[in-house]
């Protein structure tokens, strides 16, 4: 199995940086909750708060993975909660990359309810091709073609988190 470079650590550098510089414009006078979502984002996630100077608490959710298939189930399942009540807050949900954006569309109906003051979401992958609803994230990294990709906290059946780039298997 051979791993194809797709987006350098460089590039994903620089750009995590534009988007802590653009989150940090936005919530200027204000404090945020970045709530991660397990395990996929917390390359992403760690990265993204070192660039943010805005006042701000990290927490985490856990969501079902896919197992061992490259596609959906089309289920999500809630495996971890978060700790911190939101209610007023401003929350921003940090995940790595939105597929067919039901995991994201579901995070966000689960904590609506719970009075947070906003929800924004921020992702350093999008592949909108593959979307089945209409969310839409607020802060996107890079848009990227349909294709299964791996590294920098993404993986496949487990492995491969640990690269620091994006990467997509060939052959
Ligand atoms: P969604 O609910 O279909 O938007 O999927 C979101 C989750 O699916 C992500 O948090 C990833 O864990 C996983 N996922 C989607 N596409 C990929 C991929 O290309 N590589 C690795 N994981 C992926």
């Amino acid at each position: 199995m051979q791993v194809k470079v797709l987006i350098s650590a460089e590039e994903i550098k620089k750009r995590v940086r534009e988007m802590g510089e653009e989150i940090s414009r936005d919530y200027a006078d204000k404090e945020l909750v970045v709530v991660g979502i397990l395990k996929g984002a917390f390359m992403f996630m760690s990265d993204l708060v070192r660039e943010i100077l805005v006042p701000l608490e990290v927490d985490f959710m856990a969501t079902s993975s896919y197992g061992h298939a490259t596609k959906t189930s089309g289920v999500v399942r809630l495996l971890k909660d978060l700790d911190t009540p939101i209610e007023g807050r401003h929350i921003l949900i940090v995940e790595d990359i939105v597929d067919s954006g039901l995991t994201l569309a579901y995070l966000t109906q689960l904590l609506q309810p719970r009075k947070p003051a906003s929800i924004k979401t921020a992702v350093l992958l999008d592949k909108p091709e593959r979307r089945r609803n209409e969310f839409e994230p607020d802060y996107v990294g890079f848009t990227i073609p349909d294709e299964f990709v791996i590294g920098y906290g993404l993986d496949y059946n487990n492995k491969f988190r640990e690269l620091p780039y994006v990467g997509y298997v060939s052959g």
